[in-house]
């Protein structure tokens, strides 16, 4: 079996000020300091992103974004890109999160865009798939799972699984204190595992890590990431409060 160094994620959303930004993230950096074998990134808000890449360097800790634009540069006020990320000190950007989709209408087409831009410019993706309640209920979960991983992954030019991560993020359970149980969440990753074989090849897919996140907390953590395709975990919530973060990232 590929080893896959477990990655959690904190996704600040729309919180934060700069100071409390800064000082969260210090703590962060703080109470990693000492483990090597998982990887830890912070994904604050545009405006924060450049106090936190202060904190975070010379750590371990990664640096991530919450959106990205695929253009390079450009008439399209409001948008941010590859490179304006790359240049303030991220690594990884989140894409197609469900509030994305939900709020703002992003699409597989827009996914596939922002993939395939964040690639050539360095940037590893987190792609961000999951059923709505009705979906779920409807019986059409993995239906729509397969379809955001065929569409938002296959675009012109097909995504390098290389350096790829995926988030299963079931819509149902973000932010509403509603985790999917350890089982649940287990033979979803196993299907997008097996949906990754298909579109790339299964060595590649194999290697590729797939996070859950959806109302992830210190008291459901170590059951979730005990399950074999759980590679790690996108904390809402949860990410806000250093205390509850830090107990996360060290997940039994
Ligand atoms: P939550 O959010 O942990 O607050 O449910 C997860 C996410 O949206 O990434």
């Amino acid at each position: 079996m590929t080893a896959r160094t477990p990655l959690i994620a904190g996704n600040w959303k729309m919180h934060g000020l700069r100071d409390d930004a800064e000082r969260l993230a210090r703590a962060v950096v703080d109470g990693c300091s000492d483990l090597s074998d998982r990887e830890v990134l912070l994904a604050p808000p545009f405006t924060a992103l450049d106090v936190v890449a202060g904190a975070v360097r010379g750590s371990a800790i990664y640096l991530g974004a919450q959106n990205v634009h695929w253009e390079d540069h450009g008439a399209y006020t409001g948008e941010v890109s590859t490179a304006m990320l790359r240049d303030v000190g991220c690594s990884h950007v989140i894409i197609g999160h469900s509030e994305r989709r939900q709020h703002f209408g992003e699409t597989d087409a827009n996914v596939a865009r922002k993939v395939r831009a964040s690639q050539a410019s360095g940037l590893v993706p987190i792609v961000c798939v999951g059923e709505t309640a009705a979906e779920r209920a409807a019986g059409t979960t993995l239906e729509v799972i397969a379809r955001q991983l065929h569409d938002g992954l296959l675009g012109p030019e097909t995504t390098a699984i290389a350096s790829l991560v995926v988030a299963y993020e079931p819509v149902w359970a973000i932010g509403t204190g509603e985790v999917a149980t350890p089982d649940l969440a287990q033979a979803v990753h196993a299907f997008i595992r097996e949906v990754l074989a298909g579109l790339f090849e299964s060595q590649a897919a194999a290697g590729c890590r797939i996070l859950y996140g959806g109302s992830v907390k210190p008291d459901n953590v170590d059951e979730l990431m005990k399950e074999p395709d759980i590679d790690g975990v996108l904390v809402g919530g949860a990410s806000l409060d250093a205390k509850a973060f830090l107990r996360i990232v060290r997940f039994a």
